[in-house]
């Protein structure tokens, strides 16, 4: 089938690929010029494992193309996946202009029957929005349908070409036939495959993220209560994880959830019921805990090093996840700021992120090695859980430091390997090593 993907960002660029894959005829476009520029060399707008393995690859078996001309990458689709971006207003609202503008361009370049799908993550009621725009200006044939995507930065391939569910939803039998076609191969091969109408899916995808947020939220609070208690909050979140009823997936505590989902999803579904009439105070509470994770962290700094006054931090991974460039909403970044802001110099390692951290934060310095960062410092902090950090060599960092201090904001080491590394070890929500 032949199928246009608007937008090439962390969701476009992967399921255009994936439908590729999928064996069909896709053709992909981008508002952002360079980024275009760059795809169609072959290059890559941000960093995922096997990505680019797998774009040039359907690029060279000819079923995926990248076209900055709107006109030709929508003409003779028979479905148009919106994926552009939906970023916060000031309020916490989500912006759709870009959703608009996507509509807007369907409808004026569509030629034939067209189903228009949503992709990007967008509060109940928008895909209305797309219709009646598209009828306003009233060129194209066209249905409407929500097409929530679940996949996962750091491994999206993997989730787009294997997802664990697919959910669609439309008023239109006929716009759900032909995204039966789109995903038959899934549906084949045993996909989980739920139909629901056009609003629940689209209403599905934010509480499936504020769900998680919640769970998130949850297990910090009880880091709080632990480091106050003197219990152990991973021990605790495995009792829990045993209880299939509650699963042990989003319970690690930490510095928090950050990404361009989380974040931005909670407040917009907080919102989104506000608009509806209902108070969802439950999601004030989860985005207050999580701003409170990064605090509680800021203090155990300063608890271990006192004044922070021309001390040095090291900060080991800045992206807000492992195996991703990604720094929107980083845990590590708002650390970063609140200790700049306290006086201290403050220097990073990430595998993948650091031009991107150093952009958002200019005053960051950036090292281009864990034991660089830690040349000198006063406290290493463990911020985001990549493989590269998770295999330091603990001796080689304390050797390498002023002061033998680390904070683990998620607990990847055991209080035994950095007591016998010589640290004095502050992990979250369970007891620290001080000896
Ligand atoms: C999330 C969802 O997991 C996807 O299903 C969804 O498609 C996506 O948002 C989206 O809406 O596009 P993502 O933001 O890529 O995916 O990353 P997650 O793996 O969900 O992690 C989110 C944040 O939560 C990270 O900062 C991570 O460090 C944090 N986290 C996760 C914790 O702090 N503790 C945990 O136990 C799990």
């Amino acid at each position: 089938m032949q199928i246009c993907v608007l937008g090439t960002g962390h969701v476009g660029l992967v399921t255009a690929a994936a439908f590729a894959r999928f064996g069909h005829d896709v053709c992909a476009y981008d508002a952002d010029a360079r980024k275009m520029d760059l795809l169609q060399r072959g290059d890559m707008p941000f960093y995922e494992p096997g990505m680019e393995e797998l774009v040039h690859a359907e690029v060279a078996a000819g079923r995926l193309r990248f076209e900055p001309d709107p006109a030709v990458a929508i003409r003779g689709a028979e479905a148009v996946f919106i994926c552009v971006g939906t970023p916060p207003r000031a309020d916490g609202e989500a912006n759709l202009r870009a959703v608009e503008a996507a509509a807007t361009m369907v409808a004026e370049h569509a030629t034939g029957d067209v189903v228009v799908v949503e992709k990007s993550t967008v509060p109940a009621g928008t895909a209305e929005r797309v219709a009646a725009t598209m009828e306003r200006i009233g060129n194209a044939r066209f249905r409407v349908a929500s097409n929530p995507e679940f996949l996962r930065e750091g491994k999206a391939v993997q989730d787009a070409l294997h997802p664990d569910r697919l959910l669609v939803g439309s008023d239109v039998p006929d716009a759900l036939a032909v995204l039966r076609r789109i995903y038959a191969t899934q549906i084949e091969r045993g996909v989980p495959y739920i139909e629901t109408d056009l609003r629940s899916a689209e209403l599905a995808k934010h509480a499936c993220n504020a769900f998680l947020s919640m769970k998130i939220s949850y297990a910090n609070a009880l880091a709080r209560i632990c480091e106050r208690a003197d219990a152990d909050v991973t021990a605790i979140a495995d009792v829990m994880g045993s209880d299939p009823r509650i699963g042990r997936a989003f319970l690690d505590a930490g510095l928090g959830f950050g990404g361009y989902c989380f974040p931005k999803d909670v407040q917009a579904f907080e919102r989104f019921a506000k608009g509806l009439g209902y108070d969802f105070g439950l999601l004030r509470e989860v985005e207050r805990i999580n701003e409170e994770a990064v605090e509680a962290t800021f203090a155990r700094i300063k608890e271990a090093c006192w004044n922070l006054e021309s001390k040095r931090v090291a900060l080991l991974g800045l992206s807000f996840k492992p195996d991703t460039d990604d720094v929107r909403f980083a845990p590590a970044l708002k650390l970063a700021r609140l200790l700049l802001d306290a006086g201290a110099e403050v220097i990073g390692f990430d595998p993948q992120a650091e031009p991107n951290a150093k952009r958002e934060v200019p005053e960051l310095n950036v090292a281009p090695g864990p034991y660089d960062a830690a040349e000198g410092a006063h406290c290493a902090v463990v911020c985001t859980e990549w493989d590269q950090v998770r295999s330091i060599d603990l001796v080689r960092l304390r050797t390498a430091m002023a002061e033998p201090v680390l904070i683990d904001g998620r607990n990847v080491f055991t209080p035994e390997a950095a007591a016998s590394a010589g640290f004095r070890y502050y992990p979250t929500g369970r007891r620290p090593t001080l000896a």
